[in-house]
């Protein structure tokens, strides 16, 4: 078979990506504008003005990836892109350029859910291998997902409020820890310890989670030592929030793998790159002889790479878009 070379276009949040990717499993070249800074200094993703951004810098971003892997779109097999989830204005954007490109060429358009691009990130380290379980950590999803085979997906369980991503941006923001919280509060745990009593989220015997309690806990904890005048440790704190969810979302995700009797475990989403996380997995399927796979830190967070890795199984499998494909803010991964 000829080699399928992917051009994957990522614009769902506040990172305007390209990347071109060789049989869903090399890197040829990326190009990830992340516009945080501006962010920054609102304290989080603004929609209106990051779809601005997306607009003012895709085209330079499509022609900068092509550029640095010395290729033509005459050399692009198919256009992958992300339609959903994620911020309409956002999405929008990339689906337009994706949709106009994939015209203009004549190449297959190849419709890519953002979550199935976060598991597909793990591709890029090594050939994922079924069935296995996918633990989904982002600042929009946590699910855990039983994958028979290639593309295919089955939420077990999943998060019946707060993202854990978002828990820990909300987190940070109580405990004045600058924005992105999520890589801080890391971080300050690394150098605290679980010295403060925190509620351990939903341990039941579902698959589900629940963060808002424990994320509430921490609100309350931080105003009532504020009132009394004393100071919180931002790294015990910091480590008594990580152990909660890390004791958590790894205890349910090695009952699902015995459950579903799975020897492979990966791990997706911005909060993949979570050090607790990474490190208490590797220890729990050592012991018990489960292959774990997590991206390289760079294609934990949003990027257009894992888009065209999940956008080529996508299109080996016959997935297409018309020119019409349509963005969409909420869509279940199916
Ligand atoms: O996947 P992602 O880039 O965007 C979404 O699709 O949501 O994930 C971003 C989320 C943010 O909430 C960010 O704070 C969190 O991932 N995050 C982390 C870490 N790195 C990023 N959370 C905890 N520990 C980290 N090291
Ligand atoms: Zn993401």
């Amino acid at each position: 078979m000829n080699d399928v070379f992917i051009l994957g276009i990522e614009s769902s949040c506040d990172e305007t990506s390209v990347s071109i990717v060789k049989n869903g499993e090399e890197e040829i070249a990326t190009v990830v504008l992340s516009q945080m800074d501006t962010h920054a200094s609102y304290g989080g993703v603004v929609p209106e003005i990051a779809s601005r951004m997306h607009v003012e810098n895709i085209t330079m971003v499509i022609e900068e990836c092509l550029t640095k892997a010395s290729m033509t779109m005459e050399d692009i097999t198919a256009i992958a892109v992300t339609y959903g989830p994620g911020l309409i204005g956002s999405l929008l954007v990339g689906v337009t350029a994706a949709s106009t490109l994939a015209y203009i060429y004549q190449k297959p358009l190849v419709p890519v859910h953002h979550i199935a691009g976060h598991i597909y990130a793990n591709n890029l380290e090594r050939k994922m291998e079924f069935p296995l379980i996918a633990l989904v950590v982002s600042g929009g999803h946590t699910d855990l997902i039983y994958m028979k085979e290639n593309y295919s997906f089955e939420k077990i369980g999943g998060t019946l409020d707060d993202a854990v991503g978002e828990a820990y941006d909300k987190v940070a923001r109580v405990a004045s820890i600058p924005y992105p919280g999520g890589p801080l509060v890391d971080k300050l745990s690394q150098q605290g310890k679980d010295t403060y009593k925190l509620p351990t989220p939903l341990d039941d015997d579902s698959y589900n989670f629940s963060f808002s309690g424990l994320k509430s806990a921490v609100i309350n904890l931080v105003h009532n030592e504020e009132q009394r005048g004393n100071e919180v440790s931002k790294e015990d704190l910091a480590c008594s929030f990580q152990t909660r969810v890390v004791d958590i979302l790894s205890k349910k995700t090695m009952r699902a793998i015995d459950q579903y009797q799975v020897h492979n475990l990966i791990v997706a989403g911005g909060v993949a790159a979570n050090s607790g996380i990474r490190s208490k997995l590797k220890e729990l399927c050592d012991q018990s002889g489960v292959n774990l796979t997590v991206p390289s830190l760079k294609y934990c967070t949003d990027n257009a790479t894992m888009i065209a890795a999940a956008g080529y199984f996508a299109y080996t499998m016959g997935r297409r878009a018309g020119y019409d494909l349509k963005a969409k803010a909420t869509d279940p991964l199916h």
